[in-house]
């Protein structure tokens, strides 16, 4: 096993090696980047969080850390890893946790200047302008319309793929969603959903792709919260920002939107302190980013299937992950289970129930679920581990995510017809042999 120093250096290292990122060539990839000033400090001088490693042999263990208010992103034998404040820290000591590593974000992160090299990466305007340019390609087949607005009032856009439906037009083909960027730092979590979009449009002419098209109502949202995402990479840095930038009561900032959802809200693994990444909010759908993801999936009684893309860790997550218990539905049961099994086969990733991580209320799947019986899935993508690039891996990541993520979203979005098929093992695109690209996606 690496040691601390070891890997500490390795990572900077990686980091500093990074390729041009411009090998897309596509036009709208290439559209222009907004330079941001190189300037602050990228963590603040008030960010006294740390990144801790905990011995954590077993389940219990993991869940006295997220209970204590440690955001837990990183789980090997042995131990867990996560952000803590230093309240969340003191909490886990008193919990009986012992520390194995702290790292300081300041001390560690501050001096990291990732985003020009990052460029391929899309902020904010570029995602909405590269969306708009795939509506202007294929009219008769993608629309773009806002679900709502964030806290700052950013719109929150929404990419619709199908045929014969615009906008907001109600259909009664099945539908999906696919999401990213709940959490601001995960910006590979934009990347894979748009880059879909863009796929299923250049490919459209594929028979396969043309039946999915022509029977399924495809949804993108691919930044689900701009405005963290925004400020995570302001001054030109990274910032480690997880949560909306919201104002709390006690004057920190941030509810962490994958808590905030109502099914068991309020319950474990979901901070209550305003100051924790973890913090759930002051009630369920607190967040207008919430509110209007709620408000899209009600009006949408066609959804079926949802993926909420995260990083990292490489796990495909299935509910519940507010409860230890299983979903009471053994059909259902037996549906997720060979979903999740086999899009774990296609990317090299691995599937388990949320909770068998740790149980954390309030996230995006359950209430899917729950509410709504849509077969909901948490993605966390690439990179296995924070030493590997953690949240920030690199230009040269997204293309190789992505491509490992194209099966598994066909996949799904063909059994959103009938999820209850899965178990039967009955799609065209299930099984497939590992395909290079998909092999290389897993190391
Ligand atoms: N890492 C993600 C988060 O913390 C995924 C959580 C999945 N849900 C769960 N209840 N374990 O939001
Ligand atoms: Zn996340």
């Amino acid at each position: 096993m690496k040691t601390l120093a070891a890997a500490l250096v390795l990572f900077a290292g990686s980091a500093l090696a990074l390729p041009d990122p411009r090998f897309d060539g596509k036009p709208d990839a290439a559209a222009p980047v907004v330079k941001a000033k190189a300037s602050a400090a990228a963590i603040s001088e008030a960010d006294s969080r740390v990144w801790v490693e905990l011995e954590a042999p077993d389940k219990a263990a993991r869940q006295a850390a997220v209970n204590a208010g440690i955001s837990v992103e990183e789980v090997k034998p042995g131990t867990a890893a996560g952000f803590a404040t230093p309240k969340a820290l003191a909490r886990a000591k008193a919990a009986g946790l012992k520390v194995r590593t702290t790292v300081s974000l300041r001390q560690r992160f501050g001096a990291l200047d990732f985003p020009e090299k990052d460029a391929v990466y899309h902020n904010y305007k570029e995602l909405e302008s590269d969306m708009r340019s795939l509506a202007a390609r294929a009219p008769d087949l993608v629309s773009i319309f806002s679900i709502g607005k964030s806290t700052l009032g950013k719109d929150l856009w929404a990419a619709r793929l199908t045929k014969g439906a615009k906008g907001s037009q109600p259909s009664k083909k099945p539908g999906i969603v696919f999401m990213g960027t709940h959490h601001a730092r995960e910006h590979l979590s934009t990347e894979v959903p748009l880059l879909l979009a863009k796929h299923l449009v250049d490919n459209r002419a594929e028979p396969e792709i043309a039946r999915l098209l022509e029977t399924r109502d495809i949804y993108f949202i691919p930044m689900v919260n701009p405005d963290g995402a925004e400020y995570d990479i302001e001054g030109g840095k990274y910032h480690m920002h997880r949560k909306n930038m919201s104002k709390n009561a006690d004057g920190s900032t941030g509810v962490d939107l994958n808590r905030n959802y109502a099914w068991g809200w309020g319950g474990g693994g979901a901070s209550p302190d305003p100051g924790d990444d973890t913090y759930r909010g002051p009630s369920a759908f607190s967040e207008p980013e919430t509110k209007a993801v709620k408000a899209f999936v009600e009006a949408r009684p066609n959804l079926k299937t949802l993926i909420s893309y995260h990083t990292f860790s490489e796990l495909i997550l299935y509910p519940w992950g507010g409860s230890d218990a299983q979903i009471p539905d053994a059909k259902a049961l037996a549906a997720f289970r060979a979903m999740a099994g086999e899009m774990a086969k296609m990317t090299g990733y691995t599937a388990e129930q949320s909770s068998d991580l740790y149980v954390a209320t309030g996230d995006t799947c359950d209430w899917a679920y729950a509410e709504k019986g849509i077969f909901a899935f948490t993605f966390e993508l690439t990179p296995k581990s924070m030493w590997d690039g953690g949240f920030y891996p690199g230009a040269a990541a997204v293309q190789r995510v992505f491509q490992a993520n194209i099966r598994p979203a066909l996949y799904l979005i063909d059994l959103s017809d009938d999820p209850l098929r899965a178990a039967k093992g009955a799609s065209v695109f299930a099984s497939a042999p590992a395909s290079k690209s998909q092999g290389e996606a897993t190391k």
